[in-house]
């Protein structure tokens, strides 16, 4: 919890002393913490969850071959609940043959086109968020770990340059939401602090599942800021630094988010 008690709509100066004030660094909690007690209930319930649909449809994929003669995922990684356990810890990360900072979905979509020879999925598409959910939910309850040193260091850096700097007609920084205004009440939400670590979540406000980008997509509309593409080197960078701020916490995918 932030400074503010949370669940009580503070007052519009009290909004805006919080804004003045530098943020402070406080001990980094998922945005989990942050949901209504049922649900957090309906998250934790695989029954309940309907973002689990979307893990068993990734499952299923895993095992089917694109075309007859294209070898399936887990052709190549056998056993994925060990093999492949842990890996959602450690992205993104930077791809050592090109050099690129790659995310989950970027690593499905490297295999999809080398490995298996297929155009890739796109971002969003039914296909590429069932997969990312799936890898991902392996890693369920094992501590975020990236890299920011050695190759990661530069888009580290541009992270978090991007997360504190202001922006949009609004004129607000992330940090300003997400560290300074952290349990306060902004459209029915509680504002936490804004970490990656349950998505693709399952979001009721779009009746769907989404990534991560698209999250930060509506946060960036939300202070009628510049909306970065899904994938762009901006939200690749914050989804670095993100993650690099929520070290420790364990993933949480598939989420369930308001
Ligand atoms: C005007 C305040 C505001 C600003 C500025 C803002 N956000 Fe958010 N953000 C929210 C609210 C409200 C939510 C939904 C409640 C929550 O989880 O914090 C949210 C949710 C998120 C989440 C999902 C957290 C979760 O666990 O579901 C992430 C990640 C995030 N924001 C990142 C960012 C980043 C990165 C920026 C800067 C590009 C940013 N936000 C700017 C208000 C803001
Ligand atoms: C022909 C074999 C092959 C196929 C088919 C294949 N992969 Fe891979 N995959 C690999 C290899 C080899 C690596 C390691 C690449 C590296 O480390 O540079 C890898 C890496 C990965 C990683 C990252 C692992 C880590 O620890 O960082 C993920 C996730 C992944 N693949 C998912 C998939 C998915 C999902 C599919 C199906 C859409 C798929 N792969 C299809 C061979 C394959």
């Amino acid at each position: 919890m932030g400074r503010a008690s949370r669940g009580r709509a503070p007052a519009a100066g009290l909004v805006l002393v919080a804004i003045l004030l530098a943020p402070v660094q406080a001990e980094i909690k998922s945005g989990t913490e942050f949901l209504s007690p049922e649900l957090q209930r309906q998250q934790a319930d695989e029954a309940r969850n309907p973002a689990f649909f979307w893990v068993e449809q990734g499952r299923e994929l895993f095992s089917r071959k694109p075309t007859p003669d294209a070898q399936a995922c887990i052709t190549c990684h056998a056993e994925p609940q060990q093999s492949l356990r842990g890996t959602a810890t450690r992205y993104p990360q930077v791809d050592a043959a090109s050099g690129r900072l790659l995310n989950l979905e970027g690593r499905i979509e490297q295999c999809r086109v080398e490995r298996q020879g297929q155009p890739p999925f796109g971002y969003e598409t039914p296909e590429l968020l069932s997969l990312t959910a799936y890898v991902a939910s392996l890693s369920r309850g094992l501590p975020l770990d990236v890299r920011t040193d050695g190759p990661a260091k530069p888009f580290y850096e541009a992270g978090k340059t991007l997360f504190e700097r202001r922006q949009g007609q609004l004129n607000l920084s992330c940090t300003q939401c997400h560290d300074g205004l952290v349990g306060q009440k902004l459209r029915g939400d509680t504002i936490s602090q804004g970490v990656g670590t349950a998505f693709p979540a399952y979001r009721l406000e779009w009746n769907d599942v989404g990534s991560l980008h698209r999250r930060l997509r509506a946060c960036s509309l939300g202070v009628r800021a510049t909306q970065f593409d899904y994938g762009a080197p901006e939200y690749l960078a914050l989804e670095l630094y993100l993650a690099a701020r929520a070290k420790g916490l364990p993933v949480e995918t598939p989420g369930i988010r308001r």
